[in-house]
């Protein structure tokens, strides 16, 4: 498939999904959502892609954010539905897919940059990277879950006090408040990330769909997420994955998981 807004590249069974709008600062507008959803469905639906990572193009930014020139004039309605179509076909997508989703932050994530960074299943950044929710300094509040997923990472009073303040976290600060799991040089950030990602491929692709539903139904309200547990536990008990990973270790050998 060819798109207009990314770059989508497959290998050893990790599928790279780079944001390519630098000279907008890979800002995202409607096209480029729809595209993101497009590659994001492509491949988690690709058995052979074990590992999607997201990054953006150019060395000065991940996303920075949502495309402003497209909604300065839009109405309350247009508004609220801005917000309601890009969580469900891209924010709330990533966060629940069953492939499991790095951000490598590169540079400026910022408002809906940060909320795509929020959504994958965990973030690594380059020390030029900065995090912010600015959306209070344009007269709007963050719409794609970021008042939602920042206090869920960061904790409520940081959370509060970035929105309110507008202001960005640096690499550093975001590695010590949890936002990044790691921090590292620019030109090594795509490198730790695929380093993760074979580590995170050595196991069973099945049980880390079942653990990725277990862990966001702690997020999901109304949802018992221990119950979720106990029902994706014993799912697990039915795969050729689970046969062939306590097969292999009685027998003292590297599981081949098959994936199913
Ligand atoms: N939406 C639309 N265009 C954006 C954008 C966004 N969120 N962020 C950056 N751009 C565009 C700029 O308009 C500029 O385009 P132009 O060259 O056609 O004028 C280009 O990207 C480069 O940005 P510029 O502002 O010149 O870069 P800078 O280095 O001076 O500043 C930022 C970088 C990130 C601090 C600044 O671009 C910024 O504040 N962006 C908006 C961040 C924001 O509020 N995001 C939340 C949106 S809800």
């Amino acid at each position: 498939m060819s798109y207009e807004n990314i770059l989508v590249h497959t290998e050893n069974g990790i599928g790279t999904i780079t944001i390519n709008r630098p000279k907008k600062l890979n800002a995202l507008n409607k096209v480029t959502i729809q595209e993101l959803h497009n590659a994001f469905t492509t491949l988690n639906n690709d058995p052979s892609t074990k590992v999607i990572i997201i990054t953006g193009s150019g060395e000065k930014a991940f996303v920075a954010g949502a495309d402003i020139s497209e909604f300065a004039n839009f109405s309350v309605e247009q508004g609220a539905e801005l917000a309601r179509n890009g969580q469900e076909i891209l924010f709330d997508y990533v966060a629940n897919l069953s492939t499991p989703v790095i951000a490598a932050v590169n540079g400026f994530a910022l408002g809906g940059g940060l909320e795509l960074a929020m959504a994958a299943h965990f973030r690594i950044a380059s020390h030029t990277a900065k995090m912010g929710l600015p959306e209070v300094s344009l007269g709007v509040i963050p719409g794609y879950g970021g008042t939602q997923r920042l206090p869920q990472l960061i904790g409520k009073g940081k959370a509060m006090e970035l929105i309110m303040t507008a202001g960005m976290m640096d690499a550093q600060e975001a590695l010590a408040c949890g936002l990044v799991n790691h921090v590292t040089a620019p030109e090594e950030l795509l490198d730790l990330a695929k380093k993760i990602a074979s580590k995170i491929m050595r196991n069973s692709s099945v049980a880390i769909a079942h653990a990725i539903k277990a862990v966001n139904d702690n997020y999901t309200d109304g949802v018992n997420g221990y119950e979720t547990e106990i029902t994706q536990f014993g799912v697990c008990f039915g795969t050729e994955d689970f046969k062939e990973g306590t097969t292999a270790f009685l027998e003292k050998r590297k599981a081949n998981f098959p994936g199913k």
